[in-house]
C-alpha cells in the first residue's frame, strides 16, 4: 500500500480499460470494430462481421456461441490510440450471462453504453446499466444508426433519464436522421462534422460559433435556424457538463452517430480518452491499493476453461491494479497463502493469444491456471490484503442435476466443481443430502449452456429437472435453531462457499419468513458475506 513517505511512481503508459454494454443488435460489434480501426489493431472494415454475416467474429470461440450466434463469453481486446493503452473489455450481449457482466464490470473504470437511436432504451440495456450502477463507474452513451430514421433526439434523452434514472448532457448534436441526416454539431467547439452517405468520409468545419455564416452555409438556413433553437433549447435547459458528476455516474455525456459509417466514431473517441477515468485506486480488506503502488497487485475477475479446444486449458483472467507486473514474478496467491511464479501470462484477441513479458495497472492478463484459481481471488508482490470478494447474485432459476451414467461419475464433479469455478453457474448442497446437487441460473439459457459444455467439455451427459424456485437469498439468522420456514414451498440448503442460502418460489413466502422470524436478515447477493 502507497505511504506517503515512499515516491509516488507514475504508471507508465496511460490506460483507459472499458466495458461496452447495449442490448443485441444495437451495433456493439460494428462499433468495436471501429475502434480497433483506429487503433490499428484491425486493417479492413468487416474484419469483424455483423450478426448475419458472422461465423467467427474475433471474440467469439466457443462453439455454443457459432451455433447460437449469441457471445457467451468476455473477451479483452488491447490497442494503442495516440499514445494511451485502450483495453475494451467485451461482455455478453444475452442478458441470460449479466452475472458473468458484472465481474468483467469490476474490472473496468468506466462504460460505454450503446443505443440504437429508433429503440431507444431497451431491456438489456436497463439490465446492465444498473449493473454499472451497482459500481458507481462513469458511464459514456453512443447513441447509434442516425443513418436511419429514429425516435428524436430530444426524446431519447428525456428516455435515458426517466427509465435510467441519469442525468445526460449531449456533447454533440445531431441534424437530421435517417435520409436527412446531415452531420453533427460538437457543442465544445462549436466544429460541424458533415455526413455524406456512409462513405467513411468526414468533412470537418470548425465554425467558431453556432452563428458562424459558414456553418449557415453548409447547412442551409431552415437546418441552421434548426440547430440552432435545438442548441439554445440544452443551452437553457439541459444539464451542463460536469466532471464529478460524470465521474459519479450520475451524469452521462451523450455522443451520437453512425457506427457502420464510422460517422462520429473518432470524435466519441477522441473525447473519450480525454474524460474517461483512468485507472483509481481500489478498495481492499486493509485499506486502498493506489495504481502508483511499486509492488505488483491484481485479482481474478473471469475464468475460462477451455478456451481452445487444442489445448483445452484453463485461463484466469488477472486485472491489474496497482505496480508493474512482470513475467516470471513470484507473487501471494492469497486465499491459500501460497507463493506462485507467473511464467506463461497472455494477452488476448479474440482467439489469438500472445505471451507478453509487462504490463500496468488496468490491464487484464491471462494466466494459465492448473487449478489454483477461483474468481475474486487477490494476487500481490508483497502483504496479504485481499480485494472486495465478487458477489454472487440471485439466482432466477433452478434445476436438479445428476449424472446420466454412473460410469461418468469423476468427470461429472470435475465439470461442476470447474464450471462453479468459472461462475458459469452457481451449485447449491442440502445439509443432509450433500450428494444431491441443485443449480442456480440467472437465465435458462445458462442451464442449455452448462449442460452443452459438460458433455463436450467433460464428456458428462447431465439430466436437468427443474425446480419450482425463483429466488435465493443469503442469510444472516441472529438463532439458527429458531428459523422458520415452510419446508414445503422453500428449501435450505448451502452454497459453494458454505453460506447458508433459502431458496423460495416468490416475494410472498420471503414476505411471510421475514414476518415469522423477526431479526433475520436475507441478501439478494453474498456481497459481504
Ligand atoms: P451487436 O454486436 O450489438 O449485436 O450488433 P452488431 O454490431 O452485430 O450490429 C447489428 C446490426 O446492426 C448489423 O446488421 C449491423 O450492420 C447493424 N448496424 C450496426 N451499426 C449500425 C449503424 O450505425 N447504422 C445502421 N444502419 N446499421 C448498423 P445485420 O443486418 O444484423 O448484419 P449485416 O447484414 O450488416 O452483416
Amino acid at each position: 500500500m502507497l505511504t506517503d513517505s515512499q515516491p509516488k511512481q507514475e504508471t507508465r503508459q496511460v490506460r483507459r480499460t472499458f466495458a461496452i454494454i447495449s442490448h443485441p443488435d444495437a451495433g456493439k460489434t460494428t462499433l468495436t470494430e471501429k475502434l480497433l480501426l483506429f487503433g490499428g489493431a484491425i486493417r479492413e472494415a468487416g474484419a469483424v462481421k455483423g450478426k448475419k454475416a458472422r461465423r467467427h467474429a474475433t471474440s467469439d470461440w466457443m462453439e455454443i456461441e457459432k451455433q447460437r450466434g449469441i457471445s457467451v463469453t468476455s473477451t479483452v481486446l488491447q490497442f494503442v490510440y495516440r499514445n494511451q493503452h485502450i483495453n475494451i473489455l467485451d461482455t455478453p450481449g444475452h442478458e441470460d450471462f449479466s452475472e458473468d457482466t458484472f465481474r468483467t464490470l469490476t474490472a473496468a473504470d468506466s462504460a460505454v453504453m450503446l443505443i440504437d437511436a429508433a429503440k431507444g432504451v431497451e431491456p438489456q440495456t436497463i439490465k446492465l446499466f444498473e449493473v454499472c450502477r451497482m459500481r458507481g463507474i462513469p458511464i459514456f452513451t453512443f447513441i447509434n444508426k442516425l443513418d436511419r430514421e429514429g425516435k428524436p433526439p430530444l426524446e431519447l434523452l428525456e428516455e435515458i433519464e426517466r427509465v435510467l434514472g441519469i442525468r445526460s448532457c449531449p456533447m454533440n448534436w445531431p441534424i437530421g436522421m435517417g435520409g436527412d441526416f446531415r452531420g453533427i454539431y460538437n457543442r465544445m467547439d462549436a466544429r460541424f462534422e458533415r455526413y455524406i452517405d456512409r462513405s467513411e468520409e468526414t468533412v470537418s468545419l470548425a465554425a467558431g460559433d453556432i452563428e458562424d455564416s459558414r456553418l449557415r452555409e453548409a447547412l442551409g438556413l431552415t437546418l441552421h435556424e434548426r440547430l440552432k433553437e435545438e442548441v439554445m433549447l440544452l443551452d437553457i435547459a439541459g444539464d451542463p457538463f460536469d466532471e464529478d458528476l460524470v465521474a459519479s455516474g450520475r451524469l452521462t455525456p451523450v455522443y451520437f452517430g453512425s457506427a457502420i459509417a464510422n460517422f462520429g466514431v473518432e470524435t466519441f473517441l477522441n473525447q473519450f480518452i480525454e474524460l474517461a477515468p483512468t485507472p483509481g485506486r481500489r478498495k481492499t480488506d486493509q485499506g486502498e491499493t493506489d495504481p502508483r503502488d511499486p509492488s505488483f497487485s491484481g485479482f481474478v475477475f473471469k475464468i475460462q476453461a477451455n478456451m481452445n479446444p487444442a489445448h483445452r486449458d484453463r485461463v484466469a483472467f488477472v486485472r491489474i491494479c496497482s505496480g508493474r507486473f512482470e513475467r516470471g514474478m513470484n507473487v501471494t496467491h492469497v486465499r491459500t497463502g501460497k507463493r506462485v511464479n507467473l511464467a506463461q501470462p497472455q494477452q488476448f484477441f479474440g482467439q489469438g493469444r500472445e505471451i507478453i513479458d509487462e504490463a500496468y495497472p488496468g490491464d487484464i492478463i491471462g494466466l494459465f491456471d492448473p487449478g489454483l484459481f477461483r474468481i475474486g481471488d487477490t494476487l500481490c508482490e508483497e502483504g496479504a490484503f485481499s480485494f472486495e470478494p465478487l458477489p454472487l447474485f440471485s439466482p432466477e432459476h433452478f434445476a436438479r442435476v445428476a449424472v446420466k451414467s454412473t460410469l461418468k461419475y469423476k468427470q461429472f464433479h470435475k465439470g461442476i466443481e470447474q464450471l462453479t469455478q468459472e461462475g458459469a453457474i452457481q451449485v447449491f448442497r442440502q445439509v443432509n443430502r450433500t450428494e444431491d446437487l441443485l443449480l442456480g441460473a440467472v437465465g435458462q439459457l445458462q442451464f442449455e449452456v452448462f449442460a452443452y459444455r459438460m458433455k463436450a467439455e467433460y464428456g458428462a451427459e447431465v439430466d436437468l429437472s427443474p425446480m419450482p424456485y425463483s429466488l435465493a437469498r443469503w442469510v444472516e439468522f441472529p438463532d439458527m435453531n429458531a428459523f422458520q420456514y415452510d419446508r414445503y414451498t422453500n428449501l435450505l440448503v448451502k452454497d459453494q462457499d458454505e453460506r447458508w442460502v433459502i431458496l423460495c418460489p416468490n416475494e410472498f413466502s420471503l414476505r411471510w419468513m421475514n414476518e415469522k422470524n423477526p431479526g433475520i436478515v436475507l441478501h439478494k447477493t453474498s456481497a459481504g458475506l
